[in-house]
């Protein structure tokens, strides 16, 4: 088995940000091991797919066992699998709660606790989260508090294990981004949506992506939360009514 090719992991891979993710690593040579709950088989050999659920710790296993019996060595972590819902807080049931805490924090969890007992031993490696703007900036008109709590701590987990692991050689940063057009916003949306950020316009994949791999190749940089959401984290500003 050749091990001179870098690998990345990357979560919610089957579409959306994470499909723009994987296709970035392999458009720069990575070999992939690809998760989600419906992902189908690649007939790219570089890629390897693994179903699971994310918040069961059965699916971090057999990820990092995939990849380490197929290519040997885990470089990258994209913890990017994730449920975004937005309701008044009240209105939030307690299966609500449950489906978010296990997809977006257990499922951070066990994939990090996974990957960083790997690569503390390698001496390098990177993990990268995809948390939201609205952890820094809620927003009147999109009551999300599920999001604040769950991806909220992911950004705190962010400093903390990038602390923890400083002297490593292992680096820990997130991306939060604005509202981005993926499969998780119906095309007939994006007009309010796009209204929401200061620049006034949704975000791409593509920006999402950028941000993943500068910080991948961004040697000096851990801890960091980089924003990718059209100014909205930077402050208010006034949406016109029609
Ligand atoms: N799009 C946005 O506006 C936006 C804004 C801020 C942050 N984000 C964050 O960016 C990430 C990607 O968002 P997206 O817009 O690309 O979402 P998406 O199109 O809905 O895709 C979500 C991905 O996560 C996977 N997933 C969901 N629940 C899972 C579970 N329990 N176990 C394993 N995989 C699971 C899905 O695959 P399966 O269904 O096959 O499991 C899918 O691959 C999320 O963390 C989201 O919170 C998105």
């Amino acid at each position: 088995m050749s091990t001179e090719q870098k690998v990345a992991v990357v979560t919610g891979a089957s579409q959306g940000i994470g499909a723009g993710i994987l296709q970035a690593f392999r458009d720069r040579n990575y070999r992939v091991v690809a998760t989600s709950r419906s992902i189908k088989p690649a007939s790219d050999t570089d890629i390897v797919t693994v179903q699971g659920d994310v918040g069961v710790a059965d699916t971090a296993e057999r990820v990092f066992r995939t990849a380490l019996d197929r290519f040997g060595r885990v470089d990258t972590l994209v913890n990017n699998a994730g449920i975004f819902m937005a309701k008044p807080f009240t209105l939030y049931s307690p299966n609500d709660y449950v489906i978010y805490m296990s997809t977006n924090v257990t499922g951070f969890f066990h994939m990090t606790q996974r990957a960083l007992e790997f690569m503390g031993k390698q001496g390098r490696g990177h993990v990268v989260t995809i948390t939201t703007s609205l952890v820094d900036q809620p927003m009147s008109s999109v009551p999300a508090v599920l999001a604040s709590l769950s991806k909220g701590a992911l950004s705190a987990a962010t400093k903390a294990l990038a602390i923890e692991y400083a002297k490593t050689g292992v680096r820990i940063n997130a991306v939060s981004p604005g509202i981005i057009k993926t499969p998780m916003h119906p095309p007939e949306a994006h007009q309010a949506l796009a209204a929401l950020h200061p620049m006034g316009r949704m975000g791409e994949v593509s920006d999402v992506v950028d941000a993943v791999l500068y910080l991948d190749g961004a040697k000096f940089v851990t801890g960091e939360t980089l924003h990718v959401d059209g100014g909205q984290a930077a402050g208010h500003h006034m949406v016109q009514s029609a």
